[in-house]
Order: C-alpha cells, then sequence, then structure tokens
C-alpha cells in the first residue's frame, strides 16, 4: 500500500518555524500511543542534519547509544570511544555550534532509568545550550510523565520553547487512509478506530467495512482485537478494576455515582482510578458548555472511539472471540452499531461545526433532564444543532427541530441572544427547504466536503 503521510500540517508548520529560528529551541512532543508521534519527528528531520534516539527499557544502554549516534554523526571516533555523560554530550553539541536537530524518542524511558535526567537536562540547557543552534526535540508516548516534566515543580520548566499534544486525526482525514469508501462507512472507521493513523492503515480499501471491522478487531489473532489490553497493561499492573469502570463508562454510565453503583467499588477508588484513565488520556472529564464546572455537572467519557469501541464490542464478546466465533461476534456488533454511531457522530459533528463557525465556545449542554448535542457561540449568537445518525424524513427533522426550540430556552446562559438551530444527520429528506427556512442542516456528504 502506498505509504502516505497524512495531515499533521500545522504541527510541521511549527517545527519548521522553530528550525528556522536563531536560537536554540526545546520541543516537547506528546501524546497517546499510535498517534504518529514518531512519524511526525521523522517527517520533520527528513533532508536536515539531524540526529534520532530512540530510548529504550535497557537503561544504561541509553546513554551509551546516544553517544554513539552523536560520534557517528560528527565523525568522532574519539567521542564514541569516551565515557561522557549527559550533561558532558550535551556540552559537546554545544561547543560544536551546528545547527542540527536532535530528537530524542521515549524520553520516559530515560527518565524512569535516570530519574535526575531532566535536571541534567536543565543544567545543560542553562549552561551550554543557551547560546547554540540546537533544535531539541523531546517525545514521549507517557501522557502522565510527559505533563509532568512540562510542570512547574519539574526542572525542564519554563524551559521549553514548544509543546505539541498531538491529536488523533479529524475524521475527514480518515478519506485519504480509504479513498473508495463511502461517507457512511468513513464515519464507521472513525467510530471504530478514531484518527490513529497506525489503526487506519489497517484498513483494506478493496473490503468491505464489516468484512475488515471482523479481520481486524474480532479475531483473536489480530492487532486492534488485543491492543486496548495490551496498552492498559502497560500502564497499570492491575488492570482489572480499570477494565470494569472502562465498561461501565463505555455502556453509558458516565457519572461518578453510576460508576460506583456499576462497578461495586468505593467511591474513594473510583475517583482514584478514574483520575488515573484521565492522566494517561483513555477518558476525559467534561463539563456541560454554558454551566459552571461544578463536581456534580461533571461526566466521563471515553477519549477515543477505539477505546469507546472496544470496550463496547470486543471486550463483552471475548469468549466468542475466543471460541472463534467471528461470525457470530460480528452479527453482534452489527445488530447495536448504528446505536454505537450516534455519539461518534456527534463527537465527529463537533469538530465539523468548529471548522465551520469558527465558534468561540462550544459543546454539549446538559441539565438536570435535558441534553442538547451541540450548543455553540459565535459573534453574539447561539448556536444549537441536534446530531442524529439517521436518515431522517422531513418531518422527523422538523419535529427534532421544534423540540430543539423548546430546550434551547432552558440554557439560561444564552436565553437572550440571538439564535440559529439546526441538525447535523446521515442524510436529511427536504434539507434545500429546511435551510431556506433558516435552519442550519448539514448530512454527511456536506461533512466530508474540502
Ligand atoms: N500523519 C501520518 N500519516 C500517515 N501515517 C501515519 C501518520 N502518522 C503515523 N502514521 C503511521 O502510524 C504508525 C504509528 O505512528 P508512530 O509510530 O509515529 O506513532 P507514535 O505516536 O510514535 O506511537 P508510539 O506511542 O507507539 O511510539 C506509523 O508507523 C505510520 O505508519
Ligand atoms: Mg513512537
Amino acid at each position: 500500500m502506498m505509504q502516505q503521510f497524512v495531515d499533521r500540517e500545522n504541527e510541521l508548520e511549527a517545527l519548521e518555524r522553530a528550525w528556522k529560528s536563531e536560537g536554540p529551541e526545546m520541543i516537547v512532543i506528546y501524546g497517546r500511543r499510535r498517534v504518529g508521534k514518531t512519524a511526525l519527528a521523522l517527517r520533520f528531520i527528513e533532508g536536515k542534519p539531524a540526529v534520532y534516539f530512540l530510548a529504550d527499557e535497557r537503561g544504561e544502554e541509553n546513554l551509551r547509544e546516544f553517544r554513539r549516534k552523536i560520534a557517528q554523526f560528527f565523525g568522532d571516533p574519539v567521542l564514541e570511544r569516551s565515557d561522557l555523560g549527559w550533561l558532558e554530550l550535551f556540552e559537546y553539541l554545544a561547543r560544536k555550534g551546528e545547527k542540527l536537530v536532535v530528537v530524542i524518542d521515549e524520553l520516559p524511558y530515560i527518565v524512569e532509568h535516570d530519574g535526575a535526567f531532566p535536571s541534567v537536562l536543565q543544567k545543560a540547557w542553562d549552561s551550554h545550550l543557551q547560546g547554540s543552534p540546537l533544535k531539541l526535540v523531546l517525545v514521549g508516548s507517557s501522557i502522565g510523565m510527559m505533563e509532568d516534566l512540562l510542570g512547574y515543580k519539574s526542572p525542564l520548566y519554563g524551559r521549553r520553547t514548544m509543546q505539541i499534544e498531538l491529536k488523533p486525526l479529524r475524521y475527514w482525514h480518515v478519506r485519504e487512509f480509504l479513498p473508495s469508501y463511502s461517507e457512511e462507512d468513513l464515519m464507521r472507521v472513525y467510530g471504530a478506530v478514531d484518527g490513529i493513523p497506525l489503526y487506519l492503515r489497517q484498513f483494506r480499501d478493496e473490503l468491505s467495512f464489516w468484512e475488515n471491522l471482523k479481520n481486524l478487531m474480532l479475531r483473536k489473532e489480530s492487532f486492534l482485537y488485543a491492543e486496548a489490553e495490551f496498552l492498559l497493561r502497560q500502564e497499570f499492573r492491575e488492570p482489572a478494576r480499570y477494565f470494569a469502570i472502562l465498561r461501565a463508562i463505555s455502556l453509558g454510565k458516565t457519572r461518578h455515582g453510576e460508576i460506583v453503583d456499576y462497578t461495586g467499588f468505593d467511591r474513594g477508588v473510583v475517583s482514584k482510578y478514574l483520575d488515573n484513565l484521565a492522566r494517561i488520556g483513555v477518558i476525559r472529564k467534561v463539563y456541560p458548555a454554558f454551566e459552571p464546572e461544578k463536581r456534580r455537572n461533571m461526566r466521563y467519557e471515553m477519549a477515543d472511539n477505539y477505546y469507546a469501541f472496544w470496550f463496547r464490542f470486543v471486550y463483552p464478546n471475548r469468549e466468542l472471540v475466543e471460541r472463534e466465533l467471528y461470525g457470530e461476534a460480528l452479527k453482534i456488533v452489527r445488530r447495536d452499531y448504528d446505536h454505537y454511531m450516534g455519539r461518534v457522530l456527534e463527537k465527529a459533528s463537533l469538530d465539523f461545526l468548529w471548522k465551520r463557525f469558527a465558534f468561540e465556545r462550544a459543546g454539549r449542554w446538559w441539565g438536570k433532564r435535558e441534553e442538547i448535542d451541540i450548543v455553540g457561540l459565535k459573534g453574539g449568537t447561539a448556536h444549537f444543532f441536534e446530531v442524529k445518525w439517521k436518515e431522517l424524513k422531513e418531518r422527523e427533522a422538523r419535529g427534532i427541530l421544534k423540540d430543539l426550540e423548546r430546550k434551547a430556552e432552558l440554557v439560561s446562559k444564552l436565553k437572550d441572544l440571538p439564535r440559529r438551530f439546526g441538525l447535523v444527520a446521515r442524510r436529511i429528506e427536504g434539507k434545500e427547504r429546511l435551510a431556506d427556512e433558516g435552519y442550519l442542516v448539514f448530512d454527511l456528504k456536506d461533512m466530508f466536503k474540502p
């Protein structure tokens, strides 16, 4: 298959700016596993003088390997045979005074082995690198540790010149991986693996969505079948309770109390586990838009569709998969997939509408009993949207819009503003007529228009 590189235009632009600057840079790239951090760093250094170093679990060996890489770059056999430490190596780099990029990938491995590394780096920066043109790029997958490294307690705080939290690709980029897929199937793919490039690459354009899904997720030897569990086991030594909590969230139990009830764990335990899951970016805390961020308003949601899919469909059907009853497993997924896609389309619609309207603020709103899928504020006008993974008849669409007008009254913060109402759905009959009447109506085709 074609090895094309998708998007990351903003990130590459920022990195190029850093490359062109006069002074030294300390750039931090972090984000979820598999999101494309290494690929981005490699893309950036293409055609530039650069040293790429990938740290691993071998402890001491990292320093030797790093030294070897620097020595090779400068063709310096004396350095290679030396026993210079990290600090001296950075001093060496500074003394060379050459403009080059040094990438340290999987930085957390170094810090794990050598807790003093951040202080060493700080010292190197303060006493040697300051006046040099060195572009240092620090990459790491452990969101928790990378955020600690950026935090004010870290010696590196205030030294970094740029940080990039790399996010999954937006839904519209899925098309670049599967050019012959229909908009509906592209959205279904997004629902299963989000915008994670490594996962998107596994899908084969010549196979149907369901065929791909079965091969990639529901077979016991397949990579994505094992991936979620593999990643969680890497983060947590005792994952069983995390699994129970994630299962609860994937079933729509998104309040703290509901998760406590579902799992039967202590309130305090649940809080601690939820915090840990949020820290590594598997879930996130959300508050209703245009309401105060109070604890009792808070909900939890899966941070990306891959985990959401896995806990919704793979985890509860592992027995079937282990027994190689793949067709049966697929049947269950097919039966419930439309229902599952509701939230997926909501998430995609939020990205779509942000891009379309450049809101000042937007998000899901909910109150005691009611919910509005998307509320956005733009130039003093409130925008209200419902999102439906359905093919709507004109009459249904009107009914939904009418009800939306009623619910909009409940958003007290936006009460006195001029307002627009809209709808996003798979397909909408009478779309033009509704648009003529001033409604903002979009279907999947609109969502994938460039
Ligand atoms: N922008 C992109 N366009 C196309 N493919 C990409 C892109 N980014 C990453 N990939 C593909 O996804 C794979 C995984 O990406 P990469 O190894 O960069 O992720 P990572 O964030 O470094 O993951 P890890 O946390 O596991 O180190 C790459 O091998 C590459 O094939
Ligand atoms: Mg990587």
